[in-house]
């Protein structure tokens, strides 16, 4: 748990949030540092005075490196771009188009790991499975599932809609047994958990927009690929950043179409992308301060707290409570949502409602006063 340092600290990063923020899953707020580092960055571009190449061009790598430092990976197997969606697409269209890529995706799957795949089946470049939707992805299931000549499965490690969260030391083994690449899209996870080493052996690809959990300004994202995956990988596109020959501003016109090796050379264009980038990497710096593992148990003891006294004759949980890390959804009994959402809003509760559910994020600048103001106001609905 947090010392009182640390806690003092939170409370000072999150002094700007009006509300009962309850919402990390759909946006994370930015902390007080990354604030003040965006202000200086915005002073920066309004002056760019003497601006070397230096200051700006080395962002992403320094945002590599701590990505990397806080994933347990190296920095060469992490690349940038602007969101979950193109990252998938991109991996779509970079697959070696030999082979006969049969995709399985699991029902209510968020859209950026679904459409960029429907695309690829209309266009008849790959073969597209979607399983029936459940509350417990286990071994069982996915034997029960997945066609014989499934050769990816791309699947959230906390759902979107329903919180729940997938067992890698589970479900990774039995994948890698049948040769089954795993893209693991993290968005509503990481930065709210880590991953270990062992976990992240069996994942290709860990895809994660920096919006949410990781409290990040809006307009990034970045992926790990592994070495392995990386030799299957054909890039279709170059930007002149990530080519080979270029070295600095004095040798521009050197071109070669040969990119630099690891995942870096599917970087975004303009990756150094100085307003957004310098805030995703400040606030990753805060979650390093804290620990992932820290905040992974503080935000499940929330996530318990809430299941411990909830008792509702009005709502039940989308997915049993072991499976659940960070985001709890209810499924309300009678249907209604409108009128709860308007009773939380006038109590200054900010959650979302999707697909149906109640959403309720939970992560660390969250306190257990407050779970108790949700559930005092669940209660008496
Ligand atoms: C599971 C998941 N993945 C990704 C995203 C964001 O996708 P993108 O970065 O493509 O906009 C969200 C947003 O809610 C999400 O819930």
């Amino acid at each position: 748990m947090f010392s009182d340092s640390e806690l003092q600290l939170i409370q000072y990063e999150f002094s700007d949030i009006s509300s009962i923020y309850l919402n990390t899953a759909y946006f994370g707020p930015i902390p007080k540092r990354t604030q003040k580092i965006i202000e200086l960055a915005t002073k920066r571009a309004a002056d760019p005075s003497f601006y070397s190449m230096e200051e700006w061009l080395s962002i992403p790598d320094q945002t590599r490196e701590s990505i990397a430092t806080l994933l347990g990976c190296l920095p060469k197997n992490i690349m940038h771009s602007t969101s979950t969606g193109d990252i998938v697409a991109l991996i779509g269209r970079s697959l070696n188009r030999a082979k006969n890529e049969r995709v399985a995706l699991i029902d209510e799957e968020y859209p950026s790991n679904v459409l960029p795949w429907m695309f690829l089946k209309d266009k008849k470049e790959i073969t597209l499975d979607i399983l029936p939707k459940t509350p417990i992805v286990d071994i069982e299931y996915l034997e029960k599932h997945l066609d014989k000549k499934t050769t990816i499965l791309n699947i959230s490690y906390i759902s979107f809609k329903s919180g729940r969260k997938i067992n890698l030391l589970e479900i990774g083994p039995y994948l890698k047994r049948k040769n089954i690449t795993l893209i693991l899209d993290a968005t509503q996870a990481f930065g709210s958990l880590g991953i270990s080493k062992q976990e992240l052996s069996y994942v290709d690809a860990f895809v994660c927009s920096t919006y949410k959990w990781l409290l990040s300004p809006y307009g990034h994202s970045f992926a790990y690929l592994s070495d392995d995956f990386l030799t299957h990988l054909e890039s279709e596109k170059i930007s002149w950043i990530n080519s080979d020959s270029f070295v600095n501003c004095q040798e521009l016109t050197k071109y070669s179409t040969k990119l630099i090796t690891g995942a870096v050379r599917f970087d975004r264009g303009q990756s150094p992308n100085m307003l957004n980038m310098r805030g995703v990497l400040s606030s990753i710096t805060l979650l390093s301060e804290l620990g992932l593992d820290k905040i992974e148990s503080y935000n499940k003891s929330l996530v318990n707290h809430f299941c411990d006294k909830f008792d509702s004759k009005n709502f039940s949980l989308e997915v049993p409570r072991e499976f659940l890390a960070n985001i709890i959804s209810l499924k309300s009994k009678s249907g209604d949502l409108k009128n709860v959402i308007e009773k939380l809003n006038q109590n200054n509760i900010d959650v979302s409602v999707r697909e149906g559910s109640l959403r309720i994020s939970l992560h660390f600048f969250n306190t257990v006063k407050q779970v108790d103001k949700i559930l005092e106001i669940l209660e008496i609905l």
